[in-house]
């Protein structure tokens, strides 16, 4: 608790045992950042397993918008992303990536795309998940705008998201998969005591802001990665450099070698839908990952 007051306000609570009585309440969500490619795929099916032993989560939630080659997803991939322990992938601005998938996002009900494309795209933009111990996870994705494609507004989608879910979930949690800090920051204000959690993603580089808003709302500002160590976040780092220093185009390639796993550890109350903990969670499989 070292870092209580760092923000002037609460300051970010880390996990911690419980007593009995929050127990009964408590809902431990795992939420494990952006999957990228096959060492993204394998981090996860070596590493979820300890991380389920050490944290006891009741659902495990990953982000797969970049699993299948490191852009979008496929049947294939979302099947070994659910092998290895998830129950829910929320996705991102690459979920058309791959147009194999279209039909699977409306029949796999664990997918959850962004919200805020136009109406009539395949796939649901929020879900509402029950856990083993029986409290009800609403789960909802939405993109950002600063520097991305221009959607719908994902601050009023997530109002009216908000109170569609609210009176069937225990708890709500929000992917905002997004490039600006800045928009990132605003969309956890804007939500803070609404939903149980605001979950950044899409930047692929871990932030150290995990905290808990004054309205109970978990954030923090991205997740980081789940994919290979030796990369520029994600992609052959020959390839990126490359493109910095002659700006001609190049095809992006994922890199090889061993990932890591990035992750957020979630303490929410069922019985009020607030946050009570967050905690990173960074782990490696191999020396060479950089921990
Ligand atoms: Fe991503
Ligand atoms: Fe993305």
């Amino acid at each position: 608790m070292g870092r209580r007051g760092d923000w002037g306000t609460r300051s970010h609570s880390p996990i911690r045992p419980f007593t009995i009585l929050e127990r009964r309440r408590r809902v431990r969500i795992l939420f494990v950042g952006d999957i990228v490619g096959k060492p993204g795929r394998q981090a996860a099916a070596r590493l979820l397993p300890g991380l389920t032993e050490e944290f006891s989560p009741d659902f495990v939630i990953a982000n797969g918008e970049n699993a299948a080659g490191g852009m979008g997803i496929t049947k294939d991939t979302a099947s070994q992303i659910f092998g290895a322990g998830v129950d829910a992938v929320t996705l991102g601005n690459h979920v058309w990536a791959k147009k194999e998938v279209y039909p699977y996002l409306n029949e796999e009900p664990r997918l959850v795309r962004p919200a805020n494309y136009p109406a009539g795209v395949p796939g649901r933009g929020s879900a509402v998940f029950r856990t083993a111990g029986g409290d009800s996870i609403g789960v909802i994705c939405l993109c950002g705008r600063v520097f991305m494609d221009c959607l719908e507004n994902p601050f009023t989608i997530a109002d009216a998201l908000i109170e569609t879910l609210a009176p069937e979930s225990d708890v709500i949690l929000v992917d905002f998969h997004a490039e600006a800090t800045s928009e990132k920051t605003a969309f956890g204000w804007y939500v803070d005591g609404r939903v149980g959690a605001v979950i950044g993603t899409h930047t692929h580089v871990q932030t150290a802001d995990e905290r808990i808003l004054p309205g109970g709302t978990a954030y923090i500002t991205d997740v980081g990665m789940t994919g290979p160590a030796d990369s520029v976040i994600g992609v052959k780092k020959e390839i990126i450099l490359s493109r910095f220093l002659t700006l001609m185009p190049s095809k992006f390639e994922v890199a090889d070698g061993d990932g890591f796993l990035s992750a957020v550890v979630l303490d929410l109350d069922s019985s009020t839908g607030k946050a009570t903990g967050i905690e990173r969670v960074r782990r490696t499989m191999s020396p060479s990952g950089g921990e």
